[in-house]
């Protein structure tokens, strides 16, 4: 009989759910808060509020795109953590209520575990052990995969995410919420002539935070000297930032590549579309001897379809969970 698994992802400001049969994605929908853009950022209140508008047409369209009867469904798995407590709940309590209702077991899912097992959606898989970079508007993490679902930090950031570092660069430039792309946009037409300082983390760690407050004073004393240097400069502005954002992703990916000899490098997450980043990896990669792995666009942010490809793989180990399973804000194993 094939497992077919209704996946269910509401850790941010996307209510996504997907129909995953036998590891294959049949069917992915998002529906992304736009409202938060106003605000600068993600409110979390607003956020599951949202989630409870979204929740049942985005599962009500998957199921439609898979052309799947909610009766044929095997399991259903949601993400418990991490993400915010208020938009978790969500997606948990559908889950379960799903799941009780048709009888079906219920499966939890990490997060930051889907985010790597995004590889596994789509051919090209990458082979074992491989490395993952994650980045995205709330994680920075290196990981080692060993097996499926057997994963290890290496290294995670200390405090600001990455995409954080470009949408908080971004907004003292007059960008909107999220700028991460519009860096990239106005960095293809600009040089990186604005050094910003390196941090010195020890490890395989990151720290953006130090990059922030470099760029506020460096612009602050630009624009006092003249009050035009933003608009005259944000192509040039814009490539120095995200150089240097790229330069310390990649340093610390080659540190790890060469500390554990694996030489499989894959990226997940947002950040991932960054074509500076992209450019870089090929770069650093070609001379490393690493084979790269970047899913799709619509694999790397957050989507139900990594829910279900997790889930998919503890079906296949009866890996289940209670209905009383209750979802966290923080962590990365469950
Ligand atoms: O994975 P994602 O959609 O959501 C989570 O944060 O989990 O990632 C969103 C982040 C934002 O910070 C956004 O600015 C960044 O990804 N981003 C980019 C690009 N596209 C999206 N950052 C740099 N360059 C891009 N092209
Ligand atoms: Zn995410």
């Amino acid at each position: 009989m094939a497992a077919t698994i209704l996946a269910i992802e509401s850790s941010c400001d996307d209510t996504s759910a997907a129909v995953i049969c036998d590891g294959r994605v049949l069917s992915n929908c998002v529906s992304t808060q736009e409202m938060h853009r106003i605000y600068g950022g993600v409110v979390p209140e607003v956020a599951s509020r949202a989630h409870q508008v979204n929740i049942i047409p985005v599962v009500e369209m998957a199921l439609k795109n898979a052309g799947v009867n909610k009766q044929d469904i095997s399991a259903v798995a949601f993400t418990r953590g991490p993400g915010l407590l208020g938009s978790l709940l969500v997606g948990t309590s559908f889950a379960k209520a799903f799941a009780l209702s048709y009888d079906i077991p219920l499966i939890e899912v990490n997060h930051m575990q889907a985010h790597v097992m995004a590889h596994f959606a789509e051919a090209p898989f990458p082979d074992f052990p491989f490395l993952c970079l994650t980045v995205s508007g709330g994680h920075t993490q290196i990981i080692r995969i060993d097996d499926y679902l057997k994963m290890e930090i290496l290294g995670e950031t200390l405090d600001d995410a990455a995409g954080e570092a470009f949408d908080k660069a971004g907004k003292m430039l007059g960008l909107g919420y999220p700028a991460g792309a519009q860096i990239d946009k106005l960095a293809q037409t600009g040089t990186a002539r604005f050094p910003f300082p390196e941090p010195a983390v020890p490890g395989l760690n990151f720290s953006f935070s130090g990059l922030k407050t470099a760029i506020l004073y460096f612009l602050r004393d630009q624009m006092a000297q003249n009050s035009n240097f933003i608009e005259e400069n944000l192509a040039d502005i814009s490539a120095s930032i995200q150089q240097t954002i790229v330069t310390i992703l990649l340093k610390k990916l080659r540190k790890a590549s060469r500390q554990t000899g694996i030489r499989t490098v894959a990226l997940a997450g947002g950040v991932s579309a960054n074509s500076g980043l992209r450019e870089a990896l090929e770069k650093y990669g070609g001379k490393e001897g690493w084979k790269t792995f970047v899913p799709r666009f619509e694999y790397c942010t957050d989507n139900a379809a990594m829910i279900g490809i997790t889930g998919y793989y503890k079906f296949l180990r009866s890996e289940f969970c209670d209905q009383d399973a209750a979802p966290y804000a923080r962590g990365f194993t469950s």
